[in-house]
């Protein structure tokens, strides 16, 4: 029963004080975010750093409420595909972080029965297990959380185009 208590005091805060004790040991704590990158934000809430493409451009995190949002380099969604399922991402990703979540998800979408749905929240158990849900809807997918460890590589839609046509691409401009 002991070991309940101090678990749940624990999971609310560790990560504030992590993030507090990243944030102290840069000299101009406003910057923080350019050294910080979000890939190391989402552990330190119980969520796999994968769950953001590698083209992260830049973010911004507040600390008190743990809104989020996420702006990716190109001006053009970014695909990724995972073993379930094909995600897309907006180039502007928001939502709020919370221990083993994200809600108010806006910018994700996956491709599930032929159709695109929006992502609404991305939830882990607690402790965390192999297991991750998506929730788009009404629909709560579980997905095997190793998915998301790694760091995707975005494909964008003109590259998409030419695999469906069964043709390779060197793309002469990058
Ligand atoms: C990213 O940087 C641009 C230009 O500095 C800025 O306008 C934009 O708001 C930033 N995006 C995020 C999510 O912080």
């Amino acid at each position: 029963m002991g070991g309940r208590t101090s678990m749940t005091s624990l999971t609310k805060i560790s990560p504030l004080s992590f993030i507090l004790i990243l944030l102290h040991s840069h000299h101009h704590p406003a910057t923080a975010t350019a050294t910080t990158t979000i890939y190391e934000i989402l552990p330190i809430f119980g969520l796999p750093g994968g769950l953001f493409p590698d083209s992260v451009k830049n973010y911004t995190f507040s600390i008190e409420d743990g809104t989020f949002a996420v702006e990716l380099e190109k001006q053009q969604p970014c695909y990724v595909q995972l073993e379930d399922y094909m995600v897309c991402y907006d180039e502007l990703i928001s939502g709020t972080l919370k221990i083993g979540s994200i809600t108010n998800l806006e910018g994700v979408r996956v491709k599930w029965l032929m159709i695109w749905l929006k992502v609404d929240e991305i939830k882990v158990d607690l402790p965390p297990n192999d297991n991750i849900y998506l929730q788009f809807g009404l629909v709560n997918k579980k997905l095997d959380v190793n998915q998301f460890r790694t760091i995707h590589s975005c494909t964008y839609q003109d590259k998409l185009m030419f695999k469906r046509q069964g043709r390779t691409t060197s793309s002469s401009s990058s």
